[in-house]
Formats: structure tokens, C-alpha cells, sequence
């Protein structure tokens, strides 16, 4: 780790006065760029892969990266590169993994609401597995199979009913949630599957949640997994693979999540345990792997003091960074080139038309207009959720390698946003 790195974001540095992400200046970037900017390490989530990597040394293991945390082209193309699969969610993220280079016997497919379309791209590309969510979905997934000569490589997504202990909105394992076929259905939506002429069951998976900070709830999950795996296979179905799906939490606010070797040095251990330590394994991790490699610059338009409050304005909004507004997500906020003087407490917000436009509240800083400002841990669940309300243009994006930085998204324009449209 640099001396002076973020906590958190070992790549991510103040060096003399200015922050830098490996060998980049982030004021250079700002000033070439323009902003609000993503910036992104490759360093950093090369490493946090190796983690994962690690973890998971001489076990028949594959790493299917989340890609709806981050499916920029060439994230993806890092990741591909590296060796991971990818877990996908629609049709659109299967055409991204095969224009960034991605295998697509590496894919996995997750979602409840596949459309038929989508499952005949998938079949045609040739991908690893569908991870099924209902009885209704396997019905429709073997009649498209089998209207494409093909055999559906299925799992079924289980919902083990385990509680995450974290955000109800991210939070997916519980019995009120949409996710996945109830624990107690399991065994006979196996059997359907199993007697389904265009499926050939290979797995079975479970995701209960994201930023997961705490190791009892996978604990939990694989414990119910493994008693499903037990009863599915007394029923003469064999489970190859088991799929424990993603959920790691990062830390954005001195948060303690495990790291990923050690996690899964635990869940080994209990898999050992059980019997089950040969089992081909999947892991479907996304904002683990790139929520701290990613900051967001943005500069500051305008401070305004106020009776109750004072704002500090700038030029990246709840499109560019929708994780408060959505979540009441923290994010830190600090300058890029950090001035002396004695700090304000700001709310520091979007220029968009809502209340709901914030990035950061009540946090102390010593800023003026034109300075600029990085937001952390936006690697995940940033660019990927932008929109263009306002009609703004999602912002521009470069991926940083040692010294070489690389535009990666140019900037959206006005006219891009609107060149699908048409007058009557
Ligand atoms: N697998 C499945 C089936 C998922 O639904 C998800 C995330 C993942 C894997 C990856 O989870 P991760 O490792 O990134 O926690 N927009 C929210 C997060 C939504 C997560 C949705 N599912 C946020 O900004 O916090």
C-alpha cells in the first residue's frame, strides 16, 4: 500500500498535494478530461480478483464477475483477460461480454424475467448455465431448448432464507423477496427440472444479498445449500457445480467486510467438512471487485450558505452517482488538491431538480468553486446505473494502468441522448 492511500483504496494516493490513482494525476485527468469523470484502476481490481484468486487456489473453481456492477467494455475486457466468467442478467450484458472478448462458455445467466429472445441468444452463444429462478421459467426455458434442438444447462437458484444484515433494497435471500424458489419447493422443482426433455440440470446456486460485511449469513447460506445438494442427489439428480453467488460488501465508510481469501478459507473449510470439497464451485462477486477501484471527479459549481444548511453544488448528480439517492448510500467526498483553511459542513449536492439529488451530507470541507473533488468507492454501481434524466450525458471514463491512462467512454453528448428520438 502507498503510505499516504486512502483507507480503503490502497491505490488510491495523495502524493505531495494532489490525489493520484496509481501513477495518474487526478487534477491532469479532471483538466483533460473534463468532469464528472470516472477514473478507474485496472491494479485494483486485478487485485482484488487475486483475492478471490487466492482463496480459491487448487480447487476446481470458476470466478463469474457480476458484470451489472460495472460492464464498461474494458472492465469487462480486464476481467475476461484475467480468466473470469461472467454472471449476466440480460441480453445486452451477453452481447457486451462477447464484444469486450469474454467467453461465453464462461457465462452464467441470473434474473427472473428472462424473455424467450434472451434464452435463444444465450442458447446460440453457448453459455455455461442458466440460473433459473421459478417453476414457470424452467417450463419455458425447456420449450425454447428443445425448439432449438438444444439441451438447457440449468441450476436453480435457491432462496435459502437467511438474513444478509444489510440494505432491505439489496438484501435478495429472504422469504419476501422475489428471488430464487423457496427452500422448502426445492426438491420438486428439481425433479421438474429433471424431467424436463430440454433442460440437463448441472447446479444449483443461492445469492442472498450484496455488501455483505459479516461471514455468519455464507456460513448460513451453505449450510442450507449443502442440505438441498444432500436431499437433491439422495433423489438421484447429481449437482455438479455449486453456486454461492456474489454479495461481498467493500468498505465505503470504515467498514469491516472480510477480505475474500479469508471468507472463503471459511466457507473451504465447511464445504471439507461436509464432503463437498471436490465440487466444481462458482462465485458471481461484482461490487467486490471494483467498488474500490473507481472514483468519480467532479468540480465544485457553487457554494451556497444557507440558515439550516450549507450546499455545496457540484457538477455530478444523482444520474452520474445514483447509490444515495436509491440507498442513502455513503460515499466519501474528498479534494483532489486539498486547500488549508478551516473546514464547513456542506450537503453536497447534484445540480438536478430534486431533493433527492445529494452525494454526500454534512461532511467537512475547505473547497471554493472551480476545485474539484473525488467521490470514492464508485467503481460499482455507478457508471452501470447512470441514466440521462435531466438530459444529461453519462460521463466520460478512463481506466488507469501504472503511468498510462486510457479513455475508455467519451462523454455523452446531448445530441446522443436524444438520437433515438424522433418527431411526429
Ligand atoms: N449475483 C446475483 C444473482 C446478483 O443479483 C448480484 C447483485 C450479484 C451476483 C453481485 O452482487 P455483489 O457482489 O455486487 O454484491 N445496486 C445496488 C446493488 C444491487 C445488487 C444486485 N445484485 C447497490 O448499488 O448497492
Amino acid at each position: 500500500m502507498t503510505p499516504n492511500a486512502l483507507p480503503g483504496q490502497p491505490h488510491v494516493a495523495y502524493r505531495g498535494d494532489q490525489l493520484f490513482v496509481e501513477d495518474c494525476c487526478l487534477s491532469e485527468l479532471a483538466e483533460r478530461h473534463g468532469t464528472p469523470l470516472f477514473v478507474y484502476s485496472k491494479a485494483a481490481m486485478l487485485a482484488a480478483l487475486a483475492a478471490y484468486q487466492r482463496g480459491f487456489a487448487g480447487r476446481k473453481a470458476q470466478i463469474c464477475y457480476a458484470m451489472k456492477a460495472n460492464s464498461s467494455l474494458a472492465v469487462l475486457q480486464v476481467f475476461a483477460q484475467a480468466g473470469c466468467g461472467f454472471d449476466i442478467v440480460s441480453g445486452g450484458e451477453l452481447q457486451r461480454v462477447l464484444a469486450a472478448g469474454g467467453d461465453p462458455a464462461k457465462v452464467i445467466f441470473s434474473g427472473v424475467g428472462k424473455t424467450r429472445a434472451e434464452m435463444r441468444e444465450a442458447l446460440a452463444a453457448g453459455i455455461a448455465c442458466f440460473n433459473v429462478e421459478s417453476e414457470a421459467e424452467l417450463e419455458v426455458l425447456s420449450e425454447v431448448a428443445q425448439a432449438a434442438g438444444q439441451k438447457a444447462p440449468v441450476s436453480i437458484r435457491v432462496n435459502p432464507n437467511v438474513d444478509p444484515k444489510t440494505h432491505p433494497y439489496i438484501s435478495t435471500g429472504l422469504k419476501g423477496n422475489k428471488f430464487g424458489v423457496a427452500h422448502e419447493r426445492t426438491l420438486e422443482t428439481y425433479r421438474r427440472a429433471a424431467a424436463l426433455p430440454g433442460l440437463r440440470v448441472v447446479g444449483i446456486d443461492c445469492h442472498i444479498g450484496s455488501q455483505i460485511t459479516e461471514t455468519t449469513p455464507y456460513l448460513d447460506a451453505m449450510d442450507r445449500v449443502l442440505d438441498l445438494v444432500e436431499a437433491i442427489e439422495a433423489d438421484g439428480i447429481p449437482i455438479h457445480h455449486i453456486d454461492f453467488g456474489g454479495g461481498l460488501g467493500i468498505a465505503y465508510n470504515g467498514d469491516q467486510p472480510p477480505a475474500a481469501d479469508a471468507l472463503w478459507a471459511q466457507l473451504l473449510a465447511r464445504l471439507d467438512a461436509r464432503g463437498f470439497g471436490d465440487r466444481q464451485l462458482m462465485i458471481e462477486p461484482g461490487r467486490s471487485l471494483v467498488g474500490n477501484a473507481g472514483v468519480c471527479l467532479t468540480e465544485v459549481l457553487y457554494l451556497k450558505p444557507g440558515e439550516q444548511k450549507n450546499f455545496c453544488i457540484v457538477d455530478a448528480a444523482m444520474n452520474d452517482l445514483p447509490r444515495p439517492a436509491m440507498y442513502e448510500a455513503f460515499h466519501q467526498i474528498v479534494p483532489l488538491a486539498p486547500q488549508a483553511g478551516t473546514p464547513t459542513t456542506y450537503d453536497v449536492v447534484g445540480p438536478i431538480c430534486e431533493s433527492g439529488d445529494w452525494i454526500g451530507r454534512e461532511r467537512a470541507l475547505s473547497v471554493a468553486p472551480g476545485q474539484r473533488l473525488a467521490v470514492l468507492s464508485a467503481g460499482a454501481y455507478c457508471m452501470s446505473m447512470a441514466s440521462n434524466y435531466n438530459t444529461r450525458g453519462r460521463a466520460a471514463e478512463v481506466l488507469v494502468d501504472g503511468s498510462q491512462a486510457h479513455l475508455i467512454r467519451s462523454r455523452e453528448s446531448a445530441a446522443d441522448t436524444f438520437r433515438h428520438e424522433h418527431l411526429i
